[in-house]
């Protein structure tokens, strides 16, 4: 049987080593939230490279919103 688009598996975020954007985002919630760790444990970045940007992104977003949380005003 075939799998409509929202059945499909979402695309890696990495795909040498098959990483997931939900398996990035697990880590930087569990406060890992440096590439080389991420790469370490993931095996993302550790192929051609090719992820690195977007897997910044994400860590990028993350930096933002702590920030942005830390300098809130009551
Ligand atoms: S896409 Fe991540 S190492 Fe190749």
């Amino acid at each position: 049987m075939n799998q409509t688009p929202s059945e499909a598996k979402p695309k890696p975020i990495c795909p040498c080593s098959g990483t997931s954007v939900a398996q990035i985002k697990a880590l930087i919630g569990e406060g890992i939230v440096n590439l080389d760790r991420i790469s370490r444990i993931t095996g993302a970045c550790s192929g051609c490279g090719g992820c690195e940007a977007e897997i910044l992104a994400l860590l990028a977003e993350y930096n933002h919103s702590q920030i942005a949380e830390a300098t809130a005003h009551p």
